[in-house]
């Protein structure tokens, strides 16, 4: 039998990741299954439990449960501790948790589209999962300084002072200016965006939306502010390398996905 990995979310209908990672199997010569699992909102525990003693091997988490996922395993990596969020489970005798999405945006930035991090200035907007789940790599691969913005300001306090870094309110951007914005909203999904002023974009400056295959009003605005804009596409991409890897021992290769996912071919 191959061996079975999923994506668990809720929801979870739309979400390319079986696609990629059936991709990835391919590339790789690896034989495995990839499928979705709809859990329920309070049962994503059992869902897991569930899978585990079919022989799942691994799940990647979805939106609302990087939290509850982080819980959930007995082992978790410097990263995901560092996250207090889990992406990627390991199911073996015992259950390990890891975080790729950060070290995924980074190397979509840096790799994908060529940015430079080191010494940049840094805004990310938002305070939730998604947000939580990148600070530390962002920090980690050397910008200068990393300014969070949230709508709620507790949350946005909360986070920054577990990684020693600056919070404010939209507001309190007036007359800042950033290389790169950053937006860990779900603000896209519902065609809205944070209140951010047009000027907390430098000259030339990259703009990166998470939210992937929509031109949401924050690359909109970020666009006609004179910044490159990306969705988050290669982010998505490169994180699911990072889990297959985690699974299998096997880096894919994402270049040839992620141009296939782009012109709409894969
Ligand atoms: P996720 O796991 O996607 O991060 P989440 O934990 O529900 O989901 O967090 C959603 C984030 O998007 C939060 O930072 C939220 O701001 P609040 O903390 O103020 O709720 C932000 N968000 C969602 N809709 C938004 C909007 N229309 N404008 C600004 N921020 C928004």
């Amino acid at each position: 039998m191959r061996d079975r990995y999923a994506v668990v979310g809720n929801p979870v209908a739309h979400s390319r990741s079986p696609q990629i990672h059936a991709e990835f199997a391919r590339a790789t010569g690896q034989e495995l299954e990839y499928g979705r699992i709809e859990a329920p909102l309070e049962g994503f525990e059992g869902t897991v439990e569930e899978f585990r003693r079919q022989g799942g091997k691994g799940l990647n988490v979805t939106v609302p449960f990087k939290e509850a996922a982080f819980r959930y395993c007995r082992k978790a990596s410097r990263r995901a501790q560092a996250a207090q969020v889990v992406n990627t489970l390991v199911l073996g005798s015992e259950v390990f948790g890891d975080t790729t999405d950060g070290i995924g945006l980074v190397t979509d930035l840096t790799q994908n589209i060529g940015f430079d991090l080191p010494g940049k200035k840094l805004l990310l907007m938002g305070a939730g999962g998604a947000a939580q789940g990148v600070v530390q790599a962002l920090l980690d691969a050397g910008v200068s300084q990393l300014t969070l913005a949230n709508r709620t300001l507790s949350r946005a306090l909360t986070l920054a002072a577990r990684h020693g870094v600056e919070a404010c309110g939209y507001e309190a951007l007036q007359g800042r200016s950033f290389d790169i914005v950053v937006n860990a909203t779900s603000a896209g999904l519902a065609n809205e965006a944070p209140r951010l002023p047009d000027s907390a974009f430098k000259s030339g400056a990259l703009a990166y939306d998470m939210v992937y295959g929509r031109d949401t009003p924050f690359l909109v605005q970020a666009r006609s502010a004179g910044a490159r804009a990306f969705d988050g596409l290669g982010m998505l991409v490169e994180q699911a390398a990072e889990s297959f890897f985690v699974w299998r021992g096997v880096r894919p290769d994402t270049r040839a996905i992620l141009a296939r996912l782009r012109s709409g071919q894969a």
